[in-house]
This record gives C-alpha cells, structure tokens and sequence, in this order.
C-alpha cells in the first residue's frame, strides 16, 4: 500500500502536475490517491463519531428515539439498534432517499428542526450530531424548544456539535455554557471531546463535543 502511494506521488505524471500538461492516466492516478486519503478520513471519522455515540447512548434503551437531521443515515443503524422504534427527520429529500433505501424499518420524514411533526413527548431519546451548528442564532431557540418539547422530561437528548472553528458563514460555534442554556430544563449529564477534527483534511481551530442531557 505504501509502495503503491509512493509510486503515485514519485512517478513522472505526479511531478507533471506542477509543470504544465497532465494526461489523463496521469490525472486519474492522482484522482485515485485523493479518493484514498478521503475515504481513509471518512473511515476514521465514522469510526470516532459511532465510538462516542455507543458511549453516550451506553444506559439507553428507549421504546422510541427520533434523530434530527439524520442526512443520509450514516449514523442511524447505531441510533436504531438501542430502541424498539426508531424515527429520523432531514430536510434534504434526496438525502432521506438513500437512507430509506437502507433502512427500510426506520420511519423517516422530511421535516425540519424547527417544526417537528410529531406531538409533545413522543420519544424518550433524541439524538442530533452536527446539525444545530447549521441552524442560525435566530432561530436555534426555535429548533431546541421543538427538540425538548418532543422528548419525554424523563427522556434523554444526545447532541454533538462543533464549539470551536475557524469563522465561516454556514457555520454557528456554540460552547457547552450556550448548550446548556438553550437546553435549560434538562441537566448535562455527561459530555467528552472528540478528536475527529485533526485529521488533515479538516479545520484545524474546529472542536466538537459530545453532550448528553437528561
Ligand atoms: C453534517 S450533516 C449530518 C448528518 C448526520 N447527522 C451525520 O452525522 O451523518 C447535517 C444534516 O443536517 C440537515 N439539516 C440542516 N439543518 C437542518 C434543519 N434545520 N432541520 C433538519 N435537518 C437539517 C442537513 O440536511 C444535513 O443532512
């Protein structure tokens, strides 16, 4: 394997790249090194979020759980595995699409944070992971109410979110404090930083954290 990289970032068509014309063997070999190195990181990143997960929904066994912004299920198969039913809300339709291909037991529907369709305390678990930090400062109080008010006061709420980043504009930083003020009713009772974020590839000023509230 390490050869074989080596070779690709050795060989004549690699250095080519910084001088001029490539042809298309030559671009496809470089292609075929970026593919690598990102689906090692997706690899390892997969591997850090479901390890953290498993450790904060280790006492949960809840009869209902519903995931906000699931995407295209990537993390749903851990989420569902705890419960007996499990339901999971995205906005992207096309993102909902390939989860229900993958799925097929979970109920997922297009929904937004902000207005969740389901009635006061239906689940006793809530997860979100790397949602809210898209969701802007006017309307994060919104999308935490919706979020509280679907899970049981008994229930639990597990949310990873980015506290620390380089400035971006599709990006809100929030720190554990702000997290535990637009979550009021409930405690944090546990929480632990990840280290997802030092892969080469990703910001490095980013931090995440990983809250469970009860
Ligand atoms: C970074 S992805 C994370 C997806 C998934 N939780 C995971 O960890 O793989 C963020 C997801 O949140 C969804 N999303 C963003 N804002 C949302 C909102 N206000 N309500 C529901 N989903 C939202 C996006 O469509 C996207 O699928």
């Amino acid at each position: 394997m390490l050869e074989c990289l080596q070779s690709l970032l050795t060989s004549p068509g690699a250095n080519n790249r910084n001088g001029g014309a490539v042809d298309q063997r030559e671009d496809s070999d470089v292609n075929r090194l970026t593919d690598a190195e990102t689906q090692a990181e997706f690899g390892h990143e997969l591997y850090i979020d479901s390890t953290n997960l498993a450790d904060a929904l280790a006492d949960c066994s809840p009869t209902r759980s519903l995931e906000v912004g699931c995407g295209y299920g990537r993390l749903t198969p851990w989420i569902a595995d705890h419960g007996d039913e499990h339901y999971a809300i995205d906005l992207a339709w096309s993102l909902l699409s390939a989860a229900r291909r993958e799925y097929p037991d979970v109920q997922f529907q297009c929904a937004q944070a902000e207005a969740l369709p389901f009635p006061n305390n239906a689940f006793d678990l809530a997860v979100t992971w790397g949602v809210l930090n898209h969701v802007p400062s006017d309307s994060i109080r919104i999308a935490t109410r919706e979020i509280d008010r679907v899970v049981a006061s008994d229930g639990t709420l597990v949310i990873s979110e980015a506290t620390a980043g380089t400035p971006d504009p599709r990006w809100e930083y929030r720190s554990i404090e702000e997290w535990c003020d637009l979550f009021a009713t409930r405690q944090l009772v546990w929480h632990t930083h990840t280290e997802r974020d030092k892969e080469p590839f990703r910001d490095p000023e980013r931090e995440h954290v990983v809250m469970k509230f009860r």
